[in-house]
Order: C-alpha cells, then structure tokens, then sequence
C-alpha cells in the first residue's frame, strides 16, 4: 500500500497523523509524498473553525473525482470525522474509512474491512500505546492528554475530542525516553488544558502528578528543552511558574490563551476567569521569569462584542504585551452553545476589528523583537532556510530564526545565536562559537548579486 497524509488542525493532530502514520508504516505501507502517487489517502480533519471544514470539504471534492479515474481508498480521521457535520460530508464524498480522534488504532482494522468502516468510539487503549520516535527530527510533540471538560461556549473541541482523559506519567516518561534516544532535543508537551493534567472529571488521579510536578519531571529526563501547550488560565497556578523558573530545560515560554479582553466577553464565553485574574497570572509568570515570552489566542467579535468590549481586548494587550497572538475571527460552530444563543456579528464588524488587532499586535511584537537586538539566544537549527547557504530555527521563546551556515555549524543542532536584526515575524543573527564569539561564515553564492553576500543583506 502507499499512503499519503495530509493533515490540518493543530499539534495535537499533527501527533495524531504521526501516531496513524507509524501503525501503517507498521503494517507494511510506504508514506508518499503526493496524492497522485498513493493508493490510500488519509485526511486528519479540524472542525475548530468553518474554514478547515470548507478545506476538508474541497479536497474530499477533488479525491472523489479521482476515485473515478483509479482505485483509491479516501480516509478522513480526526475532529470533523467525530462530528455528525462531518459524517454528512463524508457520505456526500464517498470516504471510504473515517475515524474518530478516539478510535485511531481502528486504521488496522479499518483498512482490512472491504467495507466502508466508520470508528467513532473513544477508546483507552490510545492512552497506553506508544508510537516510536519521530525518525532524523530533533523535535517531538508528545500528548499528555486527551479531550478537554471545559465548555467553552464558542468551542467544538469537547464534542470532537470528548472529555479529558490524562496519561499515565509512566507511558508519558517512556515515549519521552524513546524519543531522547532517537536524538529529539526538544519535546512539547500537548493537551487542550495541561494545567489540568492528572485532574480529569475534576478529580485528581491517584499516583499522578501535577502539572507543575509533571515539568519537573520531564526537566529531570535529559530533554534540553521542555515546551507546552496549551494552558487554559483557570487552572494555571503560580506552581506552574515556579516549576518553569526552577527547571532549567524547562523554555521560559507560555502560551495562554485570553480569547477576550472583557469581562462580559469572557463571562459568555464561559472563561471561568476575568481580567484582573489573568492577569494576576501574567504578574505570576513575570514575578518567576523575568524575560518570559507570552503568546495568546484570541476570538475577535464573539456575539454581542460591542465596541466597549474590543477597546478591553486592546488594552489588555497593552497591558501584557505579548511577543505573539494567534487572532481569529468567531466562527459560529454548529453544536456550540454560542451558536445556539447568540445572534452572529455582521461579517463587515468582525473582520475590521481583526484589522485592528493585528495592527495592534504588530506594535508589540516588533517592539519585543527589537529588545532582543544584541541579546544572545538559544536557537534549535532545524536545517536549511529558504535562503540558500542559510539556516532556520526557533529560540526558546519560539521565535522564527535565520542564520548563515558557519564553519562546524551547518545543518541542525542547538546553538548559540547573536541576534543582530529583527522584524515583527522573523529574528536574524549569527552562530557563536565557544568563546562566544561569531564563527566564520561559509561562503555564499546569491544569484542575484553573483557576489559574495553579506549576512545581513537578506534582513
Ligand atoms: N484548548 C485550547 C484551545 C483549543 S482551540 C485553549 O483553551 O486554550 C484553539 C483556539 O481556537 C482557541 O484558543 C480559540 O482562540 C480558537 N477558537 C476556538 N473555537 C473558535 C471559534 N468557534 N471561532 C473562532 N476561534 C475559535
Ligand atoms: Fe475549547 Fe475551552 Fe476546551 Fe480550550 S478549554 S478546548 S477553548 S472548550
Ligand atoms: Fe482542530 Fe481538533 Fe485541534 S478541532 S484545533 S484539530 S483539537
């Protein structure tokens, strides 16, 4: 057999396709590049937003023209299969296996049946088993728990997930070894909730740590760098900063999505926090680590935002200041309690404000890169840039990061990075040596000037 994954959504997902794409692999599959050249293709569905849907839809659109001409086998797993919006839609294109985020190791089972075969169960199997490392990456995600029990009211994700199931710290503990001896340098620990980790249905599990406890943890494993997300601010506690601050692989990042400035807002949306709350953490997290890097997620026109509203969600971001923001416009999901009571916001509203916040936001992120002009980062090269004779990576705030080739330093690896230049998106500097020191550059060839470049002529 050979397959072809696509994947939309978020970490989780991308774990997920990892996690399907190593059963099938197992059973004997090649994994393909494209569409063109596999037999079974396999679709790892989001339904957060109505775009991944409408994405989902048009490729299905596509694969089912293609099953007219060849034998091919169409498969869509994921949060859209849990849903029955997304079993419709798998019905009107022919999808021949579909599986739910809690059924995936059905895929075996599924590909044996000459029928079409539909897994929609949670199953707790997947908690116990252990996909292997992710093969030549110094990078690996690693869940720590399944589904989520809040009831946001915008939110699709406890109906396509179902409610939040932790893992054993000892399954946790044992992919991680796996993965430290496959090389990975960097895990990022992934859940809808971490800070709610080991405390499912709101009872603590026994013989499981707290998150915090969890960090310190994983720090103590060898890893050189502990990230995670996502962190709902209702159950982030000062523990959490403290564990971060004390634990040196531990990145002094923190992703915690606000979502709305307002307190009307946030009582709606059924947050479970206010303002001042969040930002007594923002305070916490500041208090511990100094120089923390802050992103958020935020919604832009939930129903009933008024303009009063949007100008708390601007002033809180003057107040925190974020390094990033995933910002979206409210996407009314159906099956959310929001879509069921409240009245959508015109179109024309919603993404005028989206404009502002984002103007907004790059304000801050330019401002926040400029300081780190001078500074000296950790960067996990990850290899080549877009650029030839150039390198990507990220820092441990997650800043995108490009580097020029240096002598002993050319392909991926953790280095130390003098930032010399720096953009809202993007932060450009040079590899240190020991001594701390720039080292030499390889030589570059642009075909643009057909001379020798100097680093910083890209910036
Ligand atoms: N569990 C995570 C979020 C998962 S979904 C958390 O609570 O932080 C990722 C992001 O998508 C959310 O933070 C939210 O900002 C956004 N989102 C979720 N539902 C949405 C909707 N209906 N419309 C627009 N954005 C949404
Ligand atoms: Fe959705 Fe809220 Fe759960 Fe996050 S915490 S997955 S936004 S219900
Ligand atoms: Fe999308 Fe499911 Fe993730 S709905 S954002 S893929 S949890």
């Amino acid at each position: 057999m050979k397959a072809h994954l696509i994947t939309y959504g978020c970490q989780m997902n991308e774990y997920d396709t990892h996690l399907v794409q190593s059963q099938l692999v197992s059973f004997g599959a090649d994994i393909v590049d494209s569409v063109d050249e596999a037999d079974f293709v396999l679709i790892n569905t989001c339904a957060v937003r109505g775009k991944p849907v409408d994405k989902v839809r048009s490729v299905l659109g596509d694969l089912r023209k293609q099953k007219q001409k060849r034998p091919l086998v169409v498969g869509m797993m994921g949060c859209l299969a849990q849903l029955e919006e997304g079993q419709q839609i798998a019905r009107k294109f022919e999808v021949d296996v579909l599986l739910g985020p809690g059924s995936l190791l059905d895929i075996g089972q599924a590909l044996e049946s000459n029928e079409r075969f539909w897994g929609l169960q949670f199953k707790d199997e997947l908690h116990g088993h252990i996909p292997p490392p992710p093969a030549g990456r110094l990078q690996a995600h690693l869940t720590i728990m399944r589904g989520c029990d809040h009831h946001c009211t915008y939110c699709i994700v406890p109906t396509t997930r179902g409610p939040q199931v932790s893992r054993s710290p000892d399954d946790i503990l044992r992919e991680l070894d796996l993965q430290l001896a496959a090389g990975v340098q960097e895990v990022t620990l992934l859940g809808q909730n971490v800070n709610a980790y080991g405390v499912d249905g709101g009872a603590r599990l026994a013989g499981y740590p707290s998150f915090a406890d969890l960090l310190r943890l994983v720090g103590q494993s060898g890893v050189r760098r502990v990230k995670f997300t996502t962190s709902h601010p209702m159950n982030f506690t000062e523990d959490v900063a403290a564990a971060m601050a004390e634990t040196p692989a531990v990145c002094e990042f923190v992703h915690l999505p606000v979502q709305s400035g307002s307190n009307r807002v946030l009582r709606r949306m059924a947050r479970e926090y206010t303002r001042e709350k969040y930002l007594e953490h923002i305070a916490q997290i500041r208090r511990h680590m100094p120089h923390a890097v802050l992103a958020t997620d935020i919604i832009v026109g939930f129903p009933g935002e008024t303009e009063e509203d949007f100008a708390d969600t601007l002033s809180l971001y003057d107040a925190v200041g974020y390094d990033s923001a995933y910002m979206f416009i409210y996407s009314a999901r159906p099956g959310t309690p929001s879509y069921k009571h409240f009245q959508d916001l015109p179109r024309e509203v919603k993404t005028e404000r989206l404009q502002r916040l984002i103007a907004r936001q790059k304000e801050w992120s330019n401002r926040k890169n400029a300081e780190k002009v001078g500074t000296v980062q950790e960067v996990l090269l990850r290899g080549d840039a877009h650029e030839s004779g150039f390198l990507e990576g990220h820092t441990r705030g997650n800043h995108p990061t490009v580097v020029p080739k240096a002598v002993g330093a050319d392909g991926a690896g953790i280095v130390q990075v003098r930032i010399e230049h720096a953009t809202p998106h993007m932060m450009y500097g040079r590899i240190l040596g020991e001594g701390g020191q720039p080292l030499p550059e390889l030589p570059r060839f642009t075909p643009e000037s057909s001379a020798l470049s100097s680093p910083l002529q890209m910036a």
